[in-house]
């Protein structure tokens, strides 16, 4: 059984998607142990406790330096025993301490096709804004391990959306969630707890 923990900052959509495959059975052999929020106010909070999954917050401010606050949550990681770690949505750039203890180990949802629209200052709506600026025909999400440059790791599995002329960041945020973001997440968890997935380079071979 893999156990895994996952990071959030806000809503948790994509937190709802993997309990959501859990529980109808489409995703098998995992467990989330733990759910960390970096953000007291996250409604992703309230999906836990709604399905009784360990659930914390672990500020970054509330730490001195940037090194305890990486120790902390490795720490937490570690207590919980997690064999994966799922950034859905979470908002904070994370260290490289964290990154390389648990190196191959760490994944992340990004809403767009890297390497477009990505690295820093790309979340959230904003990638949404940045495709409709640009004016790209096709958009899309992305999942892909973490390394430490952002959002640049090995790329395992991207879903295409088509824009419409009447997309807004919002209408297109929600496309990207519907009908890619949600679905692949819960797809790479699973490949990942049958290990299925191998890094070779900056590339990842689906066995
Ligand atoms: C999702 O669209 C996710 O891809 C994005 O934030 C949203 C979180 O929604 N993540 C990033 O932009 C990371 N760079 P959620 O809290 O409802 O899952």
């Amino acid at each position: 059984m893999l156990k895994i923990g996952i990071l959030v900052s806000g809503g948790g959509t994509n937190f709802q998607a993997i309990v959501d495959a859990i529980e109808t059975g489409n995703l098998v052999d995992t467990e989330i142990v733990t759910l960390v929020s970096s953000n007291p106010n996250a409604y992703a909070l309230e999906r836990a406790k709604r399905h009784n999954i360990d659930a914390v917050c672990i500020r970054k401010k509330d730490y001195d330096t940037d090194i305890l606050y990486q120790q902390a949550l490795i720490d937490h990681m570690k207590n919980k025993n997690v064999g994966l770690i799922v950034m859905a949505g979470f908002m904070v750039v994370i260290g490289s301490l964290f990154i390389k203890e648990f190196e191959n180990r760490i994944i992340n949802i990004h809403p767009s096709l890297i390497p477009s629209f990505c690295g820093n200052g790309y979340y959230g709506l904003k990638v949404h804004e940045a495709a409709l600026k640009k004016g790209v025909k096709v958009t899309g999400a992305t999942v892909h391990f973490v390394t430490e440059e952002t959002d640049a790791g090995p790329i395992i599995m991207q879903k295409p959306v088509f824009i419409l002329d009447e997309d807004t960041p919002e209408l297109l945020q929600k496309r990207v969630m519907e009908e890619a973001e949600w679905k692949i997440l819960p797809r790479t968890i699973q490949l990942f707890a049958h290990n299925r997935l191998k890094v070779i380079g900056n590339h990842v071979k689906i066995l």
